[in-house]
């Protein structure tokens, strides 16, 4: 259980504590994961299923290895050749699972709250891995793990999310999880890439980069999101690398030690370039990295139905 909640469906739902238990227990499976054997016995006989509608290589793999790690059985179902191909609704696909015994399941889709419609309709807990331009909580819980690791703290930073917030579910969540434990949010993009109610976030807005990454502790670059652009909201990408996109120069409006961090997969040349990517400023490997322990922590405190919801390695 996370707080007295059987799924995870969004940091909306969070309190501020629930934030912290996860963070803590993920740096003890980060300690699990440095030693020579991974494996643990955390959820040995429970079974995790991925069931994703949408592409993706980090998150189904880091909690298809997290399942693996602490001895769970994991299955995945390729969408692309399961029955929902016959026309099986997502509904009927996840009583599937569900009747079959699944523990945990983890579900990617386009549409905003399919995971939570899904959760009240089955056994299992159910992890939101992103429902359309709504929410992507384990990455956000993975993005202020890394930030805590890097910063020492999140209170009291100012953290400056740039580019297609839009479109961004990761921009949502993080505006939630970062506000929640006490840091500054400011948004930064072109005015079309800017929902028009973000303001009621509670973050600060600018429509250009160097305002919003002024003074910055730490940046979350995010990537232009194509497949959701249904019109053209930049002239070019050339214009929009050019006009907002984070290189080198642009770094120096934020503080010297800024953090650089993105949820990947990054569009090199485009949002960011590689100078950028690849320097000593960025923590993109180690959101990465840091995504495995913390999805390890979230099946564990999900498969938990009593007791303390502590992990110890
Ligand atoms: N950040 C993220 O969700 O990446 P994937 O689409 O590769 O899972």
């Amino acid at each position: 259980m996370i707080g007295n909640k059987k799924d995870l469906l969004g940091i909306k739902d969070l309190a501020a504590e629930d934030i912290e238990l996860i963070l803590k227990n993920a740096a003890t499976m980060k300690y699990v994961l440095q030693q020579n054997s991974k494996k643990t016995p955390h959820l040995q006989g429970k079974s995790v299923v991925t069931l994703f509608y949408e592409n993706s290589t980090r998150t189904r793999l880091s909690f298809e290895l997290a399942a693996k790690y602490m001895s769970a059985s994991a299955a995945n179902i390729s969408v692309g050749t399961s029955s929902v191909k016959k026309g099986e609704s997502l509904l009927d696909t996840a009583r599937t699972v569900d009747a079959m015994g699944a523990d945990i399941i983890i579900i990617r889709h386009s549409m905003a709250g399919a995971p939570h419609f899904v959760a009240k309709n089955v056994r299992a807990s159910i992890i939101n891995a992103g429902d359309g331009m709504n929410e992507h909580p384990t990455q956000s819980l993975l993005d202020l793990f890394t930030i805590q690791e890097k910063k020492g703290k999140i209170e009291g930073l100012k953290v400056a999310i740039i580019g297609d917030i839009a479109h961004s579910r990761v921009a949502r969540s993080n505006i939630y999880a970062l506000q929640k434990m006490g840091a500054r949010v400011a948004v930064g993009g072109p005015s079309t890439l800017l929902p028009p109610d973000i303001e009621r976030l509670g973050c600060e807005v600018y429509c250009s980069t160097p305002e919003a990454l002024m003074d910055a502790d730490v940046i979350i670059n995010l990537r232009m999101q194509f497949e959701r652009q249904s019109e053209g909201f930049v002239p070019s990408n050339r214009e929009y690398s050019r006009f907002f996109g984070l290189d080198e120069k642009r770094l120096i409006y934020a503080k010297p030690d800024v953090l650089v961090m993105h949820p990947g997969p990054v569009n090199r040349g485009i949002e960011i370039t590689s100078e950028v990517a690849d320097s000593d400023f960025s923590a993109i490997d180690e959101q990465v990295t840091n995504g495995v322990a913390v999805r390890m922590a979230l099946l564990y405190m999900l498969a938990r139905k009593g007791g303390s919801n502590e992990a110890s390695n």
